[in-house]
């Protein structure tokens, strides 16, 4: 490792303890360890002779200095790097000069000229209005941008909306702001959470990301907790390679270790197609890791039927329990609904009432709440949270009326339900589809385009599903309780092709 790289290692090591956590969390400050952004530097191919850098929120300048060693690694050599470096805190911006003192040492040493500035401001402020106007310069972008929110009202809001770019993630906004840095044909990398590959809310950002430029590389950290091992972030992070201004690649290759000590990668070509599918209106990104992933994908895909097929509709839950509280019941009483929440989900079914749960069991029933309910009847319910332990991130239960009294219901809002025309299901169809949905098959497939915990109600719509038919014939094996894992998944694979 060169001296820059570890100096801005020992650095990170040192500095981060010492940071206010609650700046450290405003500003999203958990630096790069020096293996990881080594192997992020490595991903550049090929490097011009004369390179503009970007470094955005480079902290103490690990990036800048794993870009130097590959530069300095390389034949032939670059002749000449000019690093542009933002850091809107005094106190990393102190170290960072240290590490650009450092990296002109090293360039020195191998007769690359080595030239740098450090902008002590906000870079996505600082950059936005230049952008309307000026030529983009730089070559190379490699950055580890913040993760925080950006407020709607913001100055930052304002300036990214005139750029066109719609996003309130400040990791989002980073990426695009680089991309739009970049010259034609420059290199962007980044190391990012993995959220922005799938749900609604990131759609823009990926049309920004697919339409501006081409996705050469993706590189996924299989667990969670060890790219960041030192801060104990539990994020699922993935890096890439974004080639500006070229169209989208036959293939992309895709690459995975389990977290940056291991040594054993795995490498795939994908064909572009398969990671974002052609038609779909979302440009979700699928990361399909190993050739049985592969496989997998190619059944569910080829099952016949989307949601729309189907007649049926996936909803969140309407009860938004803070908004509601005046109407919150602890226990079921005379004037009130049930309310289920997932404290009520149990094996597959809903169990109601859970008397001494957390939360409430039922929400008064009038004029102010008519609109939060739905009409009894044969529901599906599936999870939008689970937590980081639990092994599925679908887990779908049946809502029966027969075990559930009343004529109405409320859906708390970190549940999603399958409605037709916001009443029930037939039953046999209902409980075909949560079998359907409690595969491993599916769940396995689902992790393909969902990094995150979060299930969204539009990634259930994306969903692949079997015909009416076909749900309704493996309902008919339910009764008053789900097959264990292993016979539900024997009967769910027989639908596979
Ligand atoms: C995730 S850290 C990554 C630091 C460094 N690039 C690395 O990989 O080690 C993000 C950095 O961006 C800085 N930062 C946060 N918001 C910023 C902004 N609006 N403009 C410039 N820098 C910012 C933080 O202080 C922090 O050092």
């Amino acid at each position: 490792m060169t001296t820059a790289l570890k100096h801005a290692d020992r650095s990170r090591l040192n500095v981060s303890p010492q940071l206010d956590p609650k700046t450290r969390s405003s500003l999203g400050q958990y630096m790069t360890p020096a293996l990881v952004a080594s192997f992020m530097a490595a991903m550049f191919d090929p490097l011009p002779d004369k390179i503009r850098l970007l470094d955005a929120g480079a902290g103490v300048g690990g990036l800048t200095a794993a870009f130097v060693q590959e530069a300095t690694k390389r034949s032939p050599r670059p002749r000449a790097i000019d690093v542009t470096a933002f850091e809107i805190d005094p106190v990393l911006a102190k170290h960072l000069e240290i590490t650009m003192l450092a990296c002109a040492a090293e360039c020195a040493a191998h007769e690359i000229d080595f030239q740098f500035s450090i902008v002590h401001d906000d870079f996505v402020l600082h950059s936005c209005e230049p952008l309307l106007r000026e030529e983009p310069t730089y070559d190379c972008a490699i950055l580890n941008p913040p993760y925080a929110k950006i407020n709607s009202g913001s100055k930052a809001r304002a300036a990214l909306r005139r750029l066109g770019i719609e996003t309130s993630n400040l990791y989002t906004a980073f990426v695009a702001v680089a991309l739009g840095q970049l010259r034609k044909g420059g290199q962007l990398v980044a190391i990012t959470p993995r959220s922005f590959c799938n749900g609604a809310y990131f759609t823009p950002f990926r049309r920004i990301l697919l339409d501006s430029s081409a996705f050469r590389e993706i590189h996924v950290y299989s667990s969670r907790r060890k790219a960041f091992a030192d801060d104990a972030v539990l994020q699922e992070n993935i890096i890439y390679r974004l080639v500006k201004g070229e169209p989208q690649p036959p293939e992309v290759t895709i690459t995975s270790s389990a977290n940056p000590d291991d040594e054993e990668v795995t490498r795939r070509q994908v064909p572009f197609a398969e990671v974002v599918h052609p038609g779909d209106p979302h440009n979700y990104i699928h990361l399909v890791l190993s050739d049985a992933d592969g496989a997998l994908a190619e059944r569910v895909q080829a099952l016949p039927c989307k949601l729309t097929d189907l007649g049926i509709k996936v909803s969140t839950g309407r009860v938004v329990d803070f908004r509601a509280r005046d109407h919150l019941r602890r226990e079921a009483q005379p004037g009130a609904v049930p309310l289920i929440y997932p404290m009520h989900f149990e094996e597959g079914f809903v169990v109601w009432p859970k008397p001494n749960g957390r939360k409430h069991n039922a929400l008064a029933f009038s004029q102010s709440t008519i609109d939060l309910v739905v009409p009894s009847g044969t529901y599906v319910l599936t999870k939008r949270f689970t937590s980081k332990e639990e092994k599925r991130r679908l887990v779908a239960v049946i809502f029966d009326p027969a075990t559930v009294p009343g004529s109405w219901v409320g859906f708390e809002n970190h549940l999603n339900y399958f409605h037709e025309q916001g009443r029930g299901l037939p039953g046999d169809l209902a409980r075909g589809l949560a079998m359907f949905l409690n595969s491993t098959a599916v769940d396995e497939y689902f992790r393909q385009f969902s990094g995150h915990t979060q299930v969204n109600a539009t990634d259930l719509r994306g969903l692949h599903y079997p015909t009416r038919q076909q749900l309704c014939t493996i309902g008919e094996q339910v009764r008053m309780q789900m097959p264990d894992q292993v016979e539900l998944d024997r009967i769910i694979n027989s639908y596979f092709s």
